[in-house]
């Protein structure tokens, strides 16, 4: 049965893992993935989860299945964190949250439940947008356009070009939108624009899905949730999925949830249930570990401030990155112009180096890179920082 199955591509962004682990070259630096390290190139165990998960081990819990959609404490810590612990939405019951493997497990899980309700809808993601987007929703059936998003000559949004794409859909529609530190490109939008977002959202009948995967790594916890909070002040009904793996450092425990806003309590109930069919034949129910620590640590005052204080500490350091390589390329006397990427919010830099500049950089240099340009600062430290600097000065100024 085997024998004419064709080699699938690799994962353009997982892919650059198998590479870059199978390089032999001691100065290789992995900028593809959008992962967390710290300045000795580790990924942190922070302190937070660690305690955590020391208090979890001694009371040695059994092992029993959780429920469905995951732990109740852990869905009421998510829809605290997305919309606010005193959001009358989750008073009122019209919020629904299931816990998921992973902000891709919670994007998977909507868009199964979205083709179960919506068949014939279109889904649009902004161009561009995280390669995955459009693989998981082609993978649940539904036809994956853009809407234009990223403009390359002011490095920021397109935002009339978004606004007019928008304007012109057809009701129903469902929008994929990148709630904070957009992922590839770093350019969000402001909070008025996201207004303007939510009244087209109205006005046109869409369906906005929230894309939250990187909560805190622009300016805070609050402050990140901006879109989220225009949405659910705004009556509509919306999908938001969220992650865990880069605010709590807990990648492969794979940490998200899916939380959809409804129009009331029983509504929700209903929703709710729906949700659940495609969870049990998906994985049945997820699992407790990962979810169990983030719970634990957003139900404690202590823990809490604790988690707060290490995420301001990654956010500021990758702000000195990027502040720092922007030094050290022009210190290589790069005459192009990089101070762009101080603007840029999240994880990763747009750097506008093309495909060849970024193969270059990966056969000369040992630094991989997405094919797009995309690089994630939060992989430099103040060791490699000039050998990145070094690299982008040589395949940029020849
Ligand atoms: C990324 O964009 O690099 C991350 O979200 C990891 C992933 O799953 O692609």
């Amino acid at each position: 049965i085997f024998a004419a199955v064709e080699m699938a591509p690799r994962d353009p962004i997982l892919g650059l893992n198998e590479s870059f682990n199978a390089d032999t070259r001691s100065t290789k630096v992995n900028l593809g993935v959008g992962v967390y390290f710290d300045d000795n190139g580790k990924i942190p165990l922070l302190a937070a989860v660690k305690a955590a998960e020391e208090a979890r081990l001694k009371a040695a819990p059994p092992r029993g299945y959780q429920p469905i959609e995951g732990s109740p404490a852990y869905n009421q810590a998510v829809q605290n964190l997305l919309l606010g612990k005193d959001s009358a939405l989750i008073a009122n019951g019209q919020v629904i949250t299931a816990q998921a493997l992973g902000g891709t497990g919670a994007l998977k899980i909507g868009a199964d439940y979205l083709k179960r309700l919506s068949p014939n809808a279109k889904v649009y993601i902004s161009d561009p947008s995280w390669e995955n987007h459009r693989a998981l929703f082609e993978s649940a059936g539904f036809v994956v356009e853009n809407y234009p998003y990223y403009d390359a000559a002011t490095r920021g949004v397109n935002f009339a070009g978004m606004k007019a794409c928008l304007n012109s859909l057809e009701a129903g529609s469902i929008i994929i939108l990148h709630a904070c530190c957009h992922n590839p490109t770093g350019a969000d939008l402001s909070d008025a624009q996201w207004q303007e977002v939510v009244d087209v959202c109205r006005a046109r009948g869409l369906v906005p899905f929230l894309d939250m995967a990187y909560q805190g790594f622009a300016d805070g916890i609050d402050a990140d949730a901006v879109a989220v909070r225009a949405f659910s002040a705004s009556g509509l009904q919306f999908f938001v999925s969220s992650s865990f793996s880069k605010s709590f450092s807990l990648y492969g425990e794979r940490v998200g949830a899916l939380s959809v806003i409804t129009a009331s309590k029983e509504e929700a109930g209903r929703v709710l249930s729906q949700v659940k069919r495609v969870i049990r034949t998906n994985y049945s129910n997820p699992p407790i570990h990962g979810g169990a620590l983030v719970a634990a640590v957003l139900s404690s005052p202590e823990l809490r401030q604790m988690w707060e204080t290490e995420l301001a500490g990654m956010r500021d350091r990758i702000r000195a990155m990027r502040t720092g390589l922007v030094e050290a390329i022009k210190a290589q006397g790069v005459a192009q112009d990089f101070s762009f990427v101080v603007q840029q919010r999240g994880m990763f830099s747009y750097t506008g180096l093309t495909a060849a500049q970024v193969e270059r950089m990966k056969d000369e240099f040992g630094i991989y890179a997405v094919s797009t340009g995309r690089i994630c600062l939060a992989a430099l430290n103040t060791k490699n920082l000039e050998y990145v600097a070094k690299a982008i000065a040589a395949v940029t100024k020849a």
